[in-house]
């Protein structure tokens, strides 16, 4: 079995600020087993990514995408220049991203597509906006889903990954959302994803909103947990390594074919 465990950096870290923290985490996983390690730092800082983690085990990508090729859309990035850098990931539909620039669903699903087209994998993030029930959880983020995937052949589903985060649980002050319940979760989406065409086990579900280590171990434990994607957390490498140390452990535990895609 093969857990992925990543994080996006978000606004921050300047570039000189995640080639240290790449040296940090290179050093403290390169002898891991049994976790697949991403890392999406801002766009500025890709480059600088590339040079640190080139020949580890740690991938690294990108937090959004542009779905053109290229033209004039000024300021923007297109997965064409992030396959030329050597990203492996793109995130897609953080909900940051969907609430600061009203990303709709069928611009979701067009950058979803333009990532799969450069041979990327897509992480595309979806989660409710408040806490409920957790039919309710699965009810919105099946919809999300389908609505992101809905470019997407059954064939190339094996390449996307799908990040639970639960709106509410992201961020400064909050807390992750309990175990049981995203196992739920978790359980709702695999069932959407089958139906939509994807082989069983085949498409990475990971978990993030508010993942530490003290967190990470719990939700892990949880069948139909796939990785975590951490955020705030992993601003600090140390505990970035705790995290993939753990995750490496529980996978080392447990029986099964690898689902990372
Ligand atoms: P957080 O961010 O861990 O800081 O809550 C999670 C995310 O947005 O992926």
């Amino acid at each position: 079995m093969t857990l992925l465990v990543g994080t996006s950096t978000k606004m921050n870290l300047t570039s000189t600020e995640v080639a240290e923290w790449c040296r940090r985490v290179r050093a403290g996983t390169a002898l891991l087993d049994g976790v697949r390690l991403f890392f999406l730092p801002a766009f500025a800082a890709i480059w600088a990514a590339r040079d640190a983690l080139d020949g580890s085990k740690i991938a690294w990508g990108a937090q959004d995408v542009h779905p053109a090729e290229n033209g004039a859309h000024t300021g923007d990035i297109s997965a064409v220049m992030l396959a030329d850098l050597g990203c492996l990931f793109v995130e897609i539909g953080h909900s940051e991203r969907r609430r600061d620039h009203g990303e709709t669903d069928d611009a979701i699903a067009a950058k979803v597509a333009a990532v799969l087209r450069c041979g990327m994998q897509p992480i595309l993030c979806v989660g409710e906006p408040t806490p409920g029930p957790i039919s309710e959880a699965v009810t919105f983020v099946t919809g999300q889903v389908r609505a992101g995937l809905a470019a997407v052949r059954p064939r190339d589903l094996t390449r996307v990954v799908v990040a639970y985060e639960p709106v509410w649980a992201i961020g400064a002050g909050a807390r992750s959302a309990a175990p049981e319940y995203i196992r739920g979760v978790h359980l709702g989406l695999r069932q959407e994803l089958v139906a939509l065409g994807a082989p069983g086990s085949a498409v990475s579900i990971i978990y993030g909103g508010s993942v530490d280590a003290a967190s990470a171990g719990p939700i892990l434990e949880q069948g139909g947990v796939d990785g975590l994607f951490v955020g705030r957390a992993a601003l600090d490498p140390d505990q970035f390594v705790e995290i993939a140390t753990m995750a490496s452990r529980i996978a080392g535990r447990a029986v099964g074919p690898g689902r990372t895609g």
